[in-house]
C-alpha cells in the first residue's frame, strides 16, 4: 500500500483526475444494479430518431420507421425523441398500463411548444388538481343530460345548414366541409357563435393559421408558422376576451345568459381570465380536429365500402320512417340509440384511421414493466395505432370492416380493451360522447340524402396529425 501512496503523489494532476473520475464510474455502476431498458437505439446527437419517427406515411399504416423497430426490437423499444430518451410502446397491455397509471407513475408531457401555443392553462398540459378540475367543467358541460336537450338538437340543425349548402355535381372539399362543420359547431357551443355570421368566420381564418403552427415546427422567427400561429392565438384570445366583457356587462344588465361554455365557465368556478381563455381555446382545439378528420375518414371509408353505405341507409331509412309515422321531425336520445350499425361504422373508422396515434406521457417513478426498466424521468409514448392495426389483435386490420364491431361477447357488448380511440384511464377524452354523437347524426343525414363519390384518389396520411392531401374531393347526389 505504502508504494501505492507513494505512486500516487508523483502522478501528474491531471491523471490524478481521470483514475478519481474513473473511480466515481465504477463505484455508481457497482451500487446502482444496471438497469434492464427495451432495446433500442439513441439516433443522432440531440435530434435522436425523431425525424424518422415523424415521417409522414398513410394513416391506415403504422409508417416505415415503427415496422422496422418493431421487427427488429418488438413492441417496447427505446429510442430518442422530441429531445429525451424515450420508451415507444406497440403493446397493448403497456399502454393500458401506462394509461391507468396516471399521476402515480406517469404524468401527461407534451413537447413545450404544445403548451406555448395552446397555452400553460391548456387541458392537454395541466396535471394534478388543475387538470381535475378544468376536466370537471368540461365533463359536466358535454354531460349526457345536455348531450340530450341541447347538443343533439343543435348538431342536427347544424348538420341540415352544411349539408343544405353542397351543390350536386360539384366537387368540394370533404374534409374542409367536416372541418367547417365542426368548428362551427364548437363555436356554438362554447360561444354561442353563429355559423356563417362574419365574427365566426373570421375567427375560423384565424383558427386555420393557428392549426398550422400547432403542428409545425416550434420556432418563433418571423414568418414561420409558428409565430404566425401565436400572433393568431393572441387574436383568438381577443375575440374570447371581448365576448367575456360582453358577457358581463349582460350580467350587470340582468339579462338571459347564454347556456354556452363561456357563460358555465364564467358562473361555476373560481377561474382567473387566463384559465377561462385557454380552456376555451384548447377545448375548440380539442374538439374541432379530432371530430372533422373522423367525418372526414368516415367519407372517405364508406366511398369505397358501398356494402357498408347500403346498410347504414336501411338503418338510418328505417329510424327516420318511424318519425314519419310518429309526426316527428327531429331526433331524438331514442333515435340516436338505435344507430347501431352507425356505431360500428364510427369505431371502424376510429381503429383503421387512428385520428390520435399516440399521447406524451413521461415516467415519474422508476416502473418496472414486462422485465422492462423504465427510468424515472423518461418520456413515454403509447401508440394506438400500432395496437389498432396489430393482426395478432384484429383479423386483416388494414381492411374496413366495420361488421368486426358486431360481433359480440356473453354480456352483449363489443367489448375490447385494446380499442383505445379517445385514450384512457383519467384522461380519457372529455369529448368522446360528443363525438359519437356528432358522427352519427351527421351520417344520418348524409346517407339518407346523398350518394356521393370521391373524385380524385386521396389517402389520409399521418403528418402525424391526420390530414388528407387533396382535401377529399367528392361529388355528392341527392338520392330522390
Ligand atoms: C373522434 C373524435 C375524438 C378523438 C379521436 C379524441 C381523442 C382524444 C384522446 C386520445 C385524448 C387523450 C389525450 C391524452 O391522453 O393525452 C383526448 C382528450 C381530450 N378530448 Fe378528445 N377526441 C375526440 C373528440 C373530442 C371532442 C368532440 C371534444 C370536445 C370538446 C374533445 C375534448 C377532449 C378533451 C377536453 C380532452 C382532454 C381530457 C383530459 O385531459 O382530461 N375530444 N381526446
Amino acid at each position: 500500500m505504502p508504494i501505492l501512496q507513494n505512486l500516487l503523489l508523483f502522478l501528474p494532476p491531471s491523471l490524478l483526475t481521470l483514475f478519481f473520475y474513473l473511480y466515481l464510474f465504477l463505484w455508481k455502476k457497482r451500487s446502482k444494479p444496471t438497469l434492464h431498458l427495451p432495446p433500442g437505439r439513441q439516433g443522432l446527437p440531440f435530434l435522436g430518431e425523431t425525424f424518422s419517427y415523424l415521417k409522414p406515411h398513410p394513416a391506415t399504416t403504422i409508417g416505415q420507421f415503427m415496422q422496422d423497430h418493431i421487427t427488429r426490437y418488438g413492441k417496447i423499444y427505446r429510442s430518442n425523441l422530441f429531445g429525451d430518451p424515450t420508451i415507444v410502446s406497440a403493446d397493448a397491455g403497456l399502454n393500458r398500463f401506462i394509461l391507468q397509471n396516471e399521476g402515480r407513475l406517469f404524468e401527461c408531457s407534451y413537447p413545450k411548444s404544445i403548451g406555448g401555443i395552446l397555452g400553460k392553462w391548456s387541458m392537454l398540459v395541466l396535471v394534478g388538481e388543475m387538470h381535475q378540475s378544468m376536466r370537471m367543467i368540461s365533463l359536466n358541460f358535454m354531460s349526457s343530460a345536455r348531450l340530450r336537450s341541447i347538443l343533439l338538437p343543435e348538431i342536427e340543425r347544424q348538420t341540415l345548414m352544411a349539408i343544405s349548402s353542397w351543390k350536386q355535381d360539384v366537387a368540394f372539399s370533404a374534409q374542409d366541409e367536416a372541418k367547417k362543420f365542426t368548428f362551427n359547431l364548437m363555436a356554438k357551443n362554447i360561444m354561442s357563435m353563429e355559423p356563417g355570421e362574419m365574427e365566426t368566420e373570421k375567427l375560423r381564418k384565424e383558427y386555420i393559421t393557428f392549426m398550422k403552427g400547432v403542428v409545425s415546427a416550434p420556432l418563433n422567427l418571423p414568418g414561420t408558422p409558428y409565430s404566425k400561429a401565436l400572433k393568431s392565438r393572441s387574436n383568438i384570445l381577443r375575440v374570447i376576451e371581448k365576448k367575456m366583457e360582453g358577457r358581463r356587462h349582460q350580467r350587470n344588465e340582468e339579462k338571459e345568459e347564454e347556456d354556452d361554455l363561456l357563460g358555465w365557465a364564467l358562473k361555476q368556478s373560481s377561474l382567473s381570465k387566463e384559465q377561462i381563455l385557454d380552456l376555451l381555446l384548447s377545448l375548440l382545439f380539442a374538439g374541432h380536429e379530432t371530430s372533422s378528420m373522423a367525418l372526414a375518414l368516415t367519407i372517405f371509408f364508406l366511398g369505397s365500402c358501398p356494402k357498408a353505405v347500403q346498410q347504414l341507409r336501411e338503418e338510418h331509412l328505417i329510424i327516420a320512417g318511424k318519425k314519419l309515422e310518429k309526426g316527428e321531425s327531429v331526433l331524438n336520445w331514442e333515435d340516436y340509440k338505435q344507430m347501431e350499425f352507425s356505431q360500428c361504422v364510427i369505431n371502424e373508422t376510429l381503429r383503421l384511421g387512428n385520428v390520435v396515434r399516440f399521447v406524451h406521457r413521461k415516467a415519474i417513478q422508476d416502473v418496472h414493466y414486462g422485465g422492462y426498466d423504465i427510468p424515472c424521468g423518461w418520456k413515454v409514448l403509447p401508440v394506438f395505432a400500432a395496437v389498432h392495426l396489430d393482426s395478432e389483435l384484429y383479423n386483416e386490420p388494414h381492411q374496413f370492416n366495420p361488421w368486426r364491431w358486431q360481433q359480440k361477447s356473453s354480456s352483449g357488448m363489443a367489448v375490447n380493451n385494446n380499442f383505445m380511440p379517445y385514450g384512457g384511464g383519467s384522461r380519457l377524452c372529455a369529448g368522446s360522447e360528443l363525438a359519437k354523437l356528432e358522427l352519427a347524426v351527421f351520417l344520418h343525414h348524409l346517407v339518407i340524402k346523398f350518394r356521393w363519390e370521391l373524385i380524385q384518389s386521396d389517402c389520409a396520411y399521418a403528418f402525424p396529425f391526420v390530414d388528407f392531401p387533396k382535401g377529399l374531393p367528392i361529388k355528392v347526389h341527392a338520392i330522390t
